[in-house]
């Protein structure tokens, strides 16, 4: 068999552990061949391929970002775009795709296979909010990136006694603010799931001064103020709809400082979540999955993603992983409240 392999959506780190895995247990125990798509769908859109051989993934498992580029290419979006990627397909002889990608990317997929595209899902999103497993790749390098952070920014904001603001990625989920929060011993956590109220901050800010430390917020691009909108940064919309975020941060520091009268300062990790080396976690879990889901192919179980269950890697039904996001629970947040202040 013929595989085509992408990888579409933010980049997070653990794509190219996956790549590596799929390609060499296709070869090596299955005598597949495999192609890279660039860009996500732009590559089976437009006929953009790479060489995806041993030799082409060796050396790729410490590398963050993905060897095949990435995009937000929507092929539903665009006149014809389906029928392309089924032409292409075609045209390179390939008999099935595998698909690397979070809530849009295996969105795309979950549509293709119901049109009769094989495709297999591998599940990644540094946001953790995708649906039917119990953790993606890319999360615990994030969060282990945003736990150093605060760990430096601690020791600088209790020399010029200020309160730091921390803002984070996590668009809905705010499941990065949460563990890094949590990790970091920050003075509060503030995520899209649960409105925040800022007499609230203040008072947790206070009493963080009040102890003899400088506070740490860290609040998740996606939060919102229970008398207040989410912070957008640009309104231009990609192709699956999503506009910008940031500037919550930037917000909040303005408020603390209005109602404490302490100096406040906001960092914005941004991208600096997403890039450079995958923590341990990230590269088992990302190889993990990459060998199940060319062993998922090799039983023709299309239509599947690849999940971590427990300790188990299962597959489920794409559409399961797609159809809502997996947020915070309450009574997760609720726990960490009581380091909070
Ligand atoms: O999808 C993951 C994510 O990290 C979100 O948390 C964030 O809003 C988004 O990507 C930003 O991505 P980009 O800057 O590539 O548009």
């Amino acid at each position: 068999m013929r595989f085509g392999v992408l990888t579409g959506g933010g980049d997070c780190p653990g794509l190219n552990g996956v790549i590596r895995a799929v390609v060499r247990k296709g070869i090596k125990e299955y005598g597949y061949e495999f192609v890279g798509f660039r860009d996500g769908w732009k590559g089976p859109l437009e006929g953009l391929t790479m060489t995806l051989d041993l030799p082409a993934t060796r050396g790729i498992l410490p590398k963050g970002g993905t060897i095949l580029g990435s995009s937000r290419t929507n092929p539903f979006k665009i006149d014809g775009g389906v029928e392309k990627i089924q032409e292409n397909l075609k045209k390179l002889g390939i008999d099935a795709l595998i698909a690397i990608g979070g809530e849009d990317t295996l969105g795309v997929a979950t549509k293709l296979d119901a049109l009769g595209v094989k495709v297999i899902g591998v599940p990644k999103t540094i946001d953790n909010d995708l649906n039917n497993t119990d953790y993606t790749f890319g999360f615990d390098t994030s969060v282990n990136i945003a736990m150093e952070a605060i760990d430096r920014l601690h020791t600088t904001a209790e020399s010029h006694h200020r309160a730091l603001v921390v803002e984070v990625m996590g668009r809905h989920a705010g499941w990065i603010a949460l563990h890094a929060g949590i990790a970091g011993g920050a003075a509060c956590v503030l995520i899209p799931e649960v409105k925040f109220s800022t007499d609230k901050v203040a008072a947790w800010v206070n009493s963080r001064f009040a102890d003899g430390f400088a506070p740490i917020i860290v609040i998740a691009e996606g939060a919102i103020p229970q008398d207040g909108d989410m912070k957008i940064k640009d309104q231009t919309l990609d192709a699956f709809g999503h506009v910008k975020l940031s500037g919550i941060g930037d917000w909040l520091a303005q408020e603390i400082e209005a109602k404490t009268g302490k100096e406040t300062r906001t960092v914005v990790l941004g991208h600096i979540q997403r890039g450079g080396t995958p923590t341990a976690f990230d590269r088992v879990l990302s190889t993990r999955f990459g060998l199940a889901a060319i062993t998922a192919a090799h039983n023709g179980d299309w239509g599947k993603m690849v999940a971590l269950h427990g300790t188990k890697i299962e597959t489920v039904p794409l559409e399961s992983a797609t159809g809502e996001l997996k947020l915070v629970d309450p009574s997760l947040y609720a726990e960490a409240q009581v380091f909070f202040g």
